[in-house]
């Protein structure tokens, strides 16, 4: 039997390597299985837990669903649409954070480490911003959300709601408690100038991240300068993790060429790491350049890409609303 997919992009600006690898690059494998019905949603909700610029905001939301797209995401296949175009994302995220209890919130820790070290400061919603994650999983009845490891946390909290939610209201398999589909290696791609930092939208140097819309210099150019080590290139894995950098140029390579890291080991053992990032630079360019062109190009037509935003929205709406409809005749509305 198929899956149900869903999964979502923050429009947050600067979309990288870690996306595409962790996320993107398994939204199109998933959408090209037989039988699997994908849902893929530019959460702009999302975005606003932090201060956006309105311009700048509506761009970004652009920007991502133009690198959907580019990436191989086809519109005819899935559901592309933005979060706020569908109102039962909001309304099921207010139920559901009647559900969901304080403690389980206060574990969260992407929320401690995106309030840092001043709390009060932050904003509610990012507090509560797993539980909207929650409803957008849950109004589509989602089996499996394919993610990177740094939402693995929320996933888990999603399940915990759905089944609190079933429990309280004795409505069994009502909502359903959906799988994480989080790639064994490669679910996170680390910034190219510290191997123990993920690459991210927010690090404020450009050259920790390789982002999508790069052009071949800038790609060239930053894998050049990422961060390696003394050591020659391994043999074996062995003392892999002692050496984050490598590991991480090696990752991106094998999960691009679509081959074991083991494969890659053997590829490259005994060279020297010029030669290395001479050959991934070139991968890393064959894949992405083609990406950035299209997002560079797509970005252009911008009714193009409101309008396939309002179908997706359209069918989006048509099955949340349902959802959260039953949600509430359930609660005694
Ligand atoms: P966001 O926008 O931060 O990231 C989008 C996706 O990219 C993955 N990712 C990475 N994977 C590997 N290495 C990295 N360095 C890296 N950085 C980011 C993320 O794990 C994610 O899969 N809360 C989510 C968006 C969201 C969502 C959802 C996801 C909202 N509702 C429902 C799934 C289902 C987020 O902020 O992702």
């Amino acid at each position: 039997m198929g899956k149900k997919i869903f999964s979502g992009v923050q429009p947050t600006g600067n979309l990288h390597l870690g996306n595409y690898i962790g996320a993107i690059k398994n939204f199109v494998d998933l959408q090209n299985q037989e039988g699997n019905e994908c849902v893929y949603c530019v959460v702009d909700l999302h975005a606003i837990t932090a201060k956006q610029d309105p311009i700048i905001l509506k761009n970004n939301i652009r920007e991502t669903t133009a690198t959907f797209l580019a990436s191989g995401i086809d519109s005819k296949k899935s559901i592309i649409f933005n979060q706020s175009l569908v109102p039962a994302h909001s309304e099921g995220s207010w139920i559901l954070g009647c559900i969901a209890r304080m403690g389980w919130l206060n574990r969260m820790t992407q929320f401690k480490e995106k309030a840092g070290k001043d709390k009060e400061k932050a904003s509610v919603g990012l507090y509560i911003y797993p539980v909207l994650m929650t409803a957008d999983i849950l109004l589509y009845d989602a089996t499996h959300v394919p993610v990177g490891e740094d939402q693995k946390q929320h996933l888990e909290l999603s399940r915990d709601i759905a089944q609190k939610f079933n429990l309280d209201f004795n409505a069994p398999n009502f909502l359903r408690a959906p799988e994480p589909l989080i790639q064994k290696n490669f679910s996170r791609i680390m910034s190219l100038k510290d191997g123990t930092n993920k690459m991210s939208k927010s690090d404020p140097s450009d050259l920790s991240r390789i982002n999508l819309t790069d052009h071949k210099d800038q790609i060239m150019n930053k894998i050049k300068k990422a961060k390696t080590d003394n050591d020659p290139l391994p043999d074996d894995d062995e003392n892999l993790s002692q050496r984050p950098e490598v590991e991480n140029l090696l990752g991106i390579y094998s999960s691009l060429s679509g081959q074991s890291l083991k494969n890659s080991i053997n590829e490259f053992s005994g060279k020297n790491f010029s030669e290395f990032k001479e050959k991934l630079a070139e991968l890393v360019v064959e894949k992405i350049s083609p990406i950035s062109v299209e997002i560079n190009k797509l970005q252009k037509d911008t009714s193009y890409i409101d309008t396939i935003l309002k179908e997706g929205g359209k069918r989006a709406n048509s099955i949340a609303s349902k959802k959260v409809e039953e949600m509430k005749k359930i609660i005694g509305f």
